[in-house]
């Protein structure tokens, strides 16, 4: 039943299908882009078909759990020639420490998917000040045009915290620097909700501009 629906109203099926059209909108091939919170590993997948080719492009991921990287790994073995593999890195590590060491390249897009990883530990699900300090850095990380997404879950008490937190700091970012937007569901209580937020050029004095 869940796929008939899912066929017959894509557009508004879930906040992760969103999501996905809108990466689809901003990424190019060849484009370095970074997935700060893997889990199993299916928005790392779909942002390699949309960002790579054999000789371009490169995609960065990373989670704080060995078994996260693991899943993502397996499931872009089993999906992706290895000329593609090639070109991901999978980072053990926290998406605080923006700007990955020897990185460099101007970045199109940097996607958080909140919370906990499905089917995983629910006590290792991201956290508000972790996740404040990382989409602070990932804004300064943007190429002018770069997006930065974030599905947020406000079904569990961390992740409204999390929701709250971003909604009231990026209520107070500069209109004519970035365009900030949020997809909710009206009719479905505490239901996912995705943030986007496009850079629209960089702040005066930003070493990117000099
Ligand atoms: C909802 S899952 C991501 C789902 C994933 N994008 C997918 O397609 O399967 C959230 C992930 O964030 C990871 N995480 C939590 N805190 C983190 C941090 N500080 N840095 C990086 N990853 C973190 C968790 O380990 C978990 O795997």
């Amino acid at each position: 039943m869940i796929l008939l629906m899912r066929s017959f109203f894509p557009l508004f099926y879930s906040h992760i299908d969103l999501a996905h059209h809108y990466w689809a909108q901003v990424i190019q091939k060849g484009d370095t882009v970074i997935d700060a919170t893997c889990g199993n590993g299916k928005d790392t997948l779909v942002l390699a078909k949309l960002a790579l080719e054999e000789t371009k492009g490169h995609v960065i991921g990373l989670d704080i759990q060995k078994e996260a990287l693991l899943a993502t790994e397996e499931l872009l073995r089993n999906h992706l020639p290895t000329t593609w593999i090639r070109r991901i890195t999978l980072l053990e590590q926290s998406h605080t420490v923006f700007p990955l060491d020897g990185q460099n390249d101007p970045i199109r897009l940097v996607v958080y998917n909140l919370g906990y990883r499905p089917l995983g530990a629910k006590r290792l699900t991201t956290m508000t000040a972790t996740t404040l300090i990382s989409v602070e850095k990932a804004l300064q990380l943007l190429m002018p045009g770069g997006v930065v997404s974030i599905t947020c879950y406000p079904g569990h008490e961390e992740g409204g915290r999390e929701e709250l937190a971003l909604e009231t700091w990026l209520n107070s970012l500069n209109p004519q620097i970035f365009n900030i937007c949020q997809h909710r569901w009206l009719n479905r209580h505490l239901s996912p909700s995705l943030i986007l937020i496009q850079k629209l050029s960089n702040p005066v004095g930003h070493a990117a501009d000099n």
